[in-house]
């Protein structure tokens, strides 16, 4: 009972380490969150930063969350439904990884599991034990990232698992895997859309788009900015972060688009020196 309790008290966090995670922006984006809002749709859900935070703050709220990893939204789906045996099998991985953890991590990553719970398991595992905790996959689908420097990471967080599992049982949350479009089907006046999308290679070094198997292209930055126009004259609310471009900013110039540039670090990038003084744009028309 008291052990019930204690998880209960637990505030959801998100569970993978992500690029373009939103965690240390989660203060602005809150001060830049409407009052209210109908459902919360965020369709490039990623590590859920702001979903977790909006549904610590609003008991209740409705949300529609999609992404178009499968293996991501196997992952929320599987922690909602079998955190039990998903807890299990990762204090397995645990085990066996202290034993020898590079022939361990090599052989789990090349391995192809078939059931949700082991290949729940196996993404988290590599996720908590992988070089920069970075989910990147190769054009073939591939997860391809090497072995991080860790002594001892926390492969089983079973806490947090819980916490999340119990949030995201909710009849009001909907999780979904398809395409950042077909959010223009669901939302309706007065919902609000955040948009986190894969952003455009500021540098030619910067490039990381590789969630999917599928790059996000210049033609999906036409689409979303085109899905952004049609939402807006739904009536929906709508707040876009993307990288400080001025290919962005062209694109957002009507009047009822707000522009903010705000300071973010980045926490996924290999040079430790390149994780300050980076600045992206936040977008909303309210
Ligand atoms: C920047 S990340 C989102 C990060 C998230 N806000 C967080 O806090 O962790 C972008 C996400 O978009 C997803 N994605 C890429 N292309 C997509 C598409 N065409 N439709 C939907 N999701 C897509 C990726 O799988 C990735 O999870």
């Amino acid at each position: 009972m008291r052990q019930q309790y204690k998880q209960l008290l637990t505030i959801p966090k998100p569970f993978v380490k992500w690029a373009g995670g939103k965690r240390q922006l989660i203060p602005i984006l809150n001060d830049n969150l409407p009052k209210s809002m109908g459902t919360y749709y965020e369709p490039f859900l990623g590590g859920g930063a702001l979903l977790f935070h909006i549904l610590s703050e609003r008991n209740g709220q409705k949300c529609g969350v999609s992404d178009l990893n499968s293996d991501l939204v196997l992952t929320y789906t599987t922690i909602r439904d079998k955190a039990n045996d998903l807890i299990h099998s990762l204090k397995n991985h645990s085990k066996n990884y202290q034993k020898d953890s590079k022939s361990y991590y090599y052989a789990i990553r090349e391995s192809n599991p078939r059931s949700a719970v082991e290949k729940t398991s196996r993404l988290l595992f590599l996720n908590r034990t992988c070089f920069n905790g970075l989910y990147r996959v190769n054009s073939k689908g591939k997860f391809n990232v090497p072995l991080g420097k860790y002594t001892n990471p926390n492969i089983v967080n079973e806490e947090n698992i819980r916490s999340v599992s119990h949030v995201l049982q909710s009849s009001k949350v909907s999780i979904k895997c398809r395409d950042f479009e077909s959010v223009l089907n669901d939302a309706k006046k007065g919902d609000l859309v955040y948009f986190d999308p894969p952003y455009q290679p500021v540098s030619d070094t910067a490039n990381f788009t590789s969630y999917t198997h599928k790059s996000f292209t210049i033609t999906d930055l036409k689409r979303l900015a085109n899905l952004c126009l049609d939402l807006d004259s739904k009536g929906c609310k709508v707040l876009l972060s993307n990288s400080d471009s001025q290919e962005v900013a062209e694109m957002f110039t009507d009047k009822q688009w707000k522009i903010k540039k705000i300071e973010a670090n980045r926490s996924i990038n290999s040079n430790s020196k390149k994780r300050t003084g980076h600045f992206e744009l936040l977008i909303k028309n309210y």
